[in-house]
């Protein structure tokens, strides 16, 4: 499959230092760049059809955590109303799942997909995780799932919006709950309980391209209404040639590790 059929290359030049240049300057005024119809329509639905293929023999995972996913960080003191209950429900589709030499693979295997990505996050380095299940990893939430609250603990997220749902489903961003600091509780709590007034909605639509630094911003996907699933693919970048995620990113995620 050739990689560059899936992309509106007349739309977004990746090769073009320029467009790469306002693209890292958008990521870093805004901490997310959205690149809406990146993929043809054509591209998409090829996608698409290989995470719907694929859902079947995807991982399950509904847990409700109380207060945020902080991978790490400490969480709310005790009693604190951040530690308020808070749930993360889908299925994850791990990159073995899906065809090797199908539209996603080839996507996120294309070295200009890879450069682009390295440009706008200004990591000239750049590397794509090595990970047979966890670099390349499909979502879908379905009606009444939701990805919860919490923090990444990585410096950024690439992410392919599939298939939208009908309605719900939208990403929601709290900017700079965490600072030099620390985390700052009271506006988590307020967004646990729904009364948060500084929620941000990047507006991701069927084929835009994101990428996302999710660190500091506390985010999640609200409740997905109706019944066509939200899908999305994620890819995964390091600085250092064949990264690896742990066992236990590997269990937490997909309920099983790699073959031996
Ligand atoms: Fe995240």
């Amino acid at each position: 499959m050739n990689p560059g059929a899936l992309v509106d290359l007349d739309r977004y030049p990746l090769a073009d230092p320029e467009l790469a240049r306002s693209c890292k300057a958008t990521l870093e005024r805004d901490n997310v760049l959205l690149l809406h119809d990146f993929l043809r329509p054509g591209g998409r639905a090829a996608m698409a059809a290989e995470v719907m293929a694929g859902l079947p023999r995807s991982y399950r995972r509904d847990r409700t955590a109380m207060g945020i996913y902080t991978y790490g960080a400490p969480n709310a003191p005790a009693e604190h109303p951040a530690l308020g209950p808070n749930r993360s429900a889908q299925a994850i589709l791990a990159g073995d799942l899906i065809p090797e030499d199908g539209a996603i693979w080839s996507l996120f295997k294309w070295d200009a997909l890879t450069a682009f990505v390295g440009a706008v996050t200004g990591c000239p380095k750049l590397y794509r995780s090595a990970d047979p299940l966890a670099s390349c990893t499909m979502t879908a939430l379905g009606r009444g799932d939701q990805h919860g609250w919490h923090l990444d603990d990585n410096d950024f997220v690439v992410s392919l919006l599939l298939q939208e749902p009908e309605s719900g489903g939208r990403f929601e961003v709290v900017s700079d709950v965490r600072t030099e600091a620390g985390i700052d509780f009271d506006r988590v709590a307020a967004a646990l309980a729904g009364t948060s007034s500084d929620i941000v909605r990047p507006e991701l639509r069927a084929g835009t391209l994101s990428v996302f630094r999710g660190q500091r911003a506390l985010h999640r996907v609200s409740p997905v209404d109706g019944g066509r699933s939200r899908l999305i693919a994620l890819f995964s970048y390091d600085r250092r040639p064949g990264m690896m995620f742990p066992r236990e990113v590997h269990l937490g995620a997909f309920g099983r590790t790699l073959a031996a």
